[in-house]
């Protein structure tokens, strides 16, 4: 059972890990534990029940409340804002009864004064050790009730006045930095308000106690299930505990809830381990893989994209040469990206118009895909679905379908302007007219893109609150894109949003794959990938060869994208005999080491930004096969060769590893300093890519 009560406290179990809450002396929901499973029941603490700090703090404030409310004298970041009717803005929920429905922890919390219910539910995944917490609130009251705030969860490592606080952050081209920083007294936000999840930060923590590593030490961590405006605070108070609280941003959010209605706030999760940052990214790919993904089990196929090669001069003859040379590589999946579709011959124009442009296709898209299909390869195509070009069939018949305040000019975003996917009319035309061209073509992939952030944000309502398009936007999003899924379950997905505009689990569960950034040059792309692994497997993991950076050696723009999905978005028209012999070579490698980097362990041997090199290995679930590639970055570094200790082996199986002499047990390789050469003079970068294969 994942779920018990015991003496009053509440405890969730996963397989390593145990969270406890309860009511404390004062009534209210208390936070009591999180960390490592313990033996016995009675092992786990009560809920705290601080006393009061002179007059200026009452017992609230100090209080790790499960999930606190704006009212009484309680200073902390709140979970929940509301205001009533009457002009009353404050909420006192408290308890009133607990239930487990299967494996759900359903805590229900009443106002006594207002007829409003919250419930907050929890879920432990066993085999993740991460906890899943969502709230709902609904109003029984006569009057509407207004959301001002309304998080998914307030967490409470126990890391006391020592938090170190890592998070992802970047702008386009330059997404997933890693950073690691302490928290102080005060709070520290992240956030989006740009209506994705954003290319600026990431819905993911991670804290410790500035003690962890990658393959040791305690980490607490988790992310938000969802792919709009969040909001992060991690506040250290001033009493040293340290919160960590999760959901919509509330930054010009407003809901109303009518009389009867319930809210659902976004799931969030969270875990804690023993292993490291290393063991933290391993729990979230394997809940990613076997929990969130629509096709977990799908073998990705090798891509081509054509976006460089020709940009918007897409045609019937270009496609079919490229995709000639395409085929020759290996390649498995043919993909024609913007520049397909009706009017579409540059940005400025044909956006929202989602058919066949006649004159690039005289013979129809058909007879091209047919061919395409005749060379080996299926085929993809792109969407950029929620954007519209002033300067097309759409936005002439349907001006009203923007986001747009009536008395402000309509800004443009590359050319584009913004659909409002909160409206139903709005999800049914991208439903219909998206539908329409996966139906009548043999697709296999599509790109959904998305290369604007809002402005205006305006909802020209009858009734209600303009401020829901925040979230109903999204709920529109979901429906379109999950609609498409049901109706052409044949279709692989990719998210792109400008590259990494949009990485989040909401995302990864009606898409396949994401385009993590614009910036494919190998060197850049080491970081970028190293943050994305933090939170996503690598099976998720769009990673192509390009024409981006060419001066990084071939071999290493090869085994940089090798490290995820490999694809080829390069013009390969201009590559030489000898380079498409060399990826010829690369991608049959490739698919001889793909399932170990789709389905296999991710271990992050050596970070990106780390004396110059980088290296990650893959190892099979069995431990049975593996793969390693190392890197060297940096030019004029002082090391002579890349120093490296492995992890994850089986410490009894006996392997081999490529570049290396013997046959020796997983213990002894991986209690070994092994070196990386990666000499190659000073001007060059270096990269190497080595098996592990066990013996017996
Ligand atoms: C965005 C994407 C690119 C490409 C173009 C097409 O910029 O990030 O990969 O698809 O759109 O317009």
């Amino acid at each position: 059972m994942s779920v018990t009560a015991h003496n009053g406290l509440y405890i969730l179990s996963t397989a390593r890990t145990a969270y406890a809450l309860g009511l404390n002396r004062d009534g209210l929901l208390t936070h009591a534990y999180w960390g490592a499973r313990l033996p016995y029941p009675d092992d786990y603490p009560a809920p705290p029940s601080p006393g009061a700090w002179g007059p200026f703090n009452n017992p609230a404030h100090l209080t790790p409340e499960e999930y606190p409310a704006w009212e009484d004298m309680k200073f902390i970041e709140p979970c929940i804002k509301v205001s009533h009717a009457d002009g009353v803005r404050d909420l006192s929920p408290r308890f009133d009864s607990a239930n487990i429905v299967e494996d759900v922890l359903q805590m229900r919390l009443r106002d006594a004064v207002y007829d409003v219910m919250l419930t907050l539910h929890y879920r432990a995944l066993p085999a993740y050790d991460l906890i899943e917490r969502w709230a709902t609130i609904g109003n029984a009251g006569e009057a509407p009730l207004r959301l001002e705030r309304v998080f998914s969860a307030q967490w409470h490592p126990p890391v006391g006045d020592r938090a170190r606080l890592s998070h992802l952050h970047g702008r386009w081209f330059d997404e997933m930095h890693l950073t690691r920083e302490a928290l102080h007294p005060g709070v520290k936000t992240l956030e989006s308000r740009r209506l994705t999840s954003s290319h600026h930060h990431q819905p993911w923590f991670a804290l410790d106690r500035g003690d962890a590593a990658e393959e040791h030490g305690e980490v607490w961590y988790g992310l938000l299930d969802w792919s709009g405006n969040w909001k992060l605070t991690a506040e250290v108070t001033d009493f040293f505990s340290t919160r960590v609280a999760i959901g919509l941003n509330d930054w010009d959010f407003s809901w109303v809830l009518a009389t009867g209605e319930t809210f659902e706030t976004p799931h969030a999760f969270a875990g804690y381990t023993i292993g490291g940052f290393g063991a933290a990214s391993r729990s979230l790919h394997d809940f990613v893989r076997e929990r969130i993904q629509p096709s977990p089990q799908v073998v990705h196929k090798v891509y081509y994209n054509s976006w460089e090669a020709t940009l918007f001069d897409v045609d019937h003859d270009s496609q079919l040469r490229l995709a000639k040379l395409a085929a020759s590589l290996g390649a498995e999946m043919f993909m024609i990206d913007d520049g397909w579709y009706r009017g579409r011959f540059s940005q400025a124009s044909g956006l929202g118009d989602w058919q066949p442009d006649a004159q690039k296709f005289p013979h129809g898209l058909s007879k091209l895909i047919e061919e395409i299909n005749a060379l080996g390869m299926d085929f993809g195509l792109w969407f950029e679905p929620e954007m519209v070009n002033p300067d097309s069939q759409l936005y002439r018949e349907h001006p009203d379908w923007v986001i747009h305040y009536p008395t402000r000019e309509r800004r443009l975003g590359r050319d584009s302007l913004h659909l409002n996917l909160a409206l139903e009319d709005v999800q049914a035309y991208l439903i219909e007219s998206i539908s329409s061209v996966l139906a009548a073509h043999n697709i296999r992939y599509a790109n959904w893109d998305m290369n604007r952030n809002i402005s205006e944000p305006g909802w020209q309502k009858d009734t209600g609150e303009a401020r829901e398009l925040w979230v109903r936007y999204v709920y529109g999003l979901y429906r379109v894109w999950n609609t498409l899924r049901e109706r052409h379950p044949q279709v692989i997905w990719q998210s792109c949003s400008g590259g990494g505009g949009r990485i989040d689990l909401g995302m990864l569960r009606v898409s396949d794959m994401i385009w993590i950034s614009d910036n494919s040059g190998a060197a850049y792309r080491l970081g970028i990938q190293q943050g994305y692994t933090q939170m996503f497997p690598a099976s998720t993991m769009q990673a192509w060869v390009t024409d981006q950076q060419t001066d990084v050696p071939f071999d290493f723009r090869f085994h940089a994208a090798m490290c995820g999905l490999l694809g080829i978005g390069a013009n390969i028209t201009c590559w030489t005999e000898a380079e498409m012999e060399r990826a010829r070579h690369w991608i049959s490698v490739f698919k001889s080491v793909r399932h170990l980097i789709q389905f296999g362990d991710l271990y992050r041997l050596c970070p990106a930004d780390e004396r110059g090199f980088s290296a990650v290995a893959y190892l099979s679930k069995d431990r049975r096969d593996g793969v390693i590639f190392a890197f060297r970055t940096y030019i004029g570094q002082h090391e002579p060769s890349l120093t490296l200790r492995l992890h994850g082996l089986n410490g009894d199986a006996r392997y081999t590893i490529e570049g290396f002499e013997g046959v020796r047990s997983g213990a002894a390789w991986m209690n070994l300093n092994l070196q990386f050469g990666l000499h190659g003079g000073l001007e060059n970068l270096g990269s190497t890519m080595r098996r592990i294969t066990q013996v017996d």
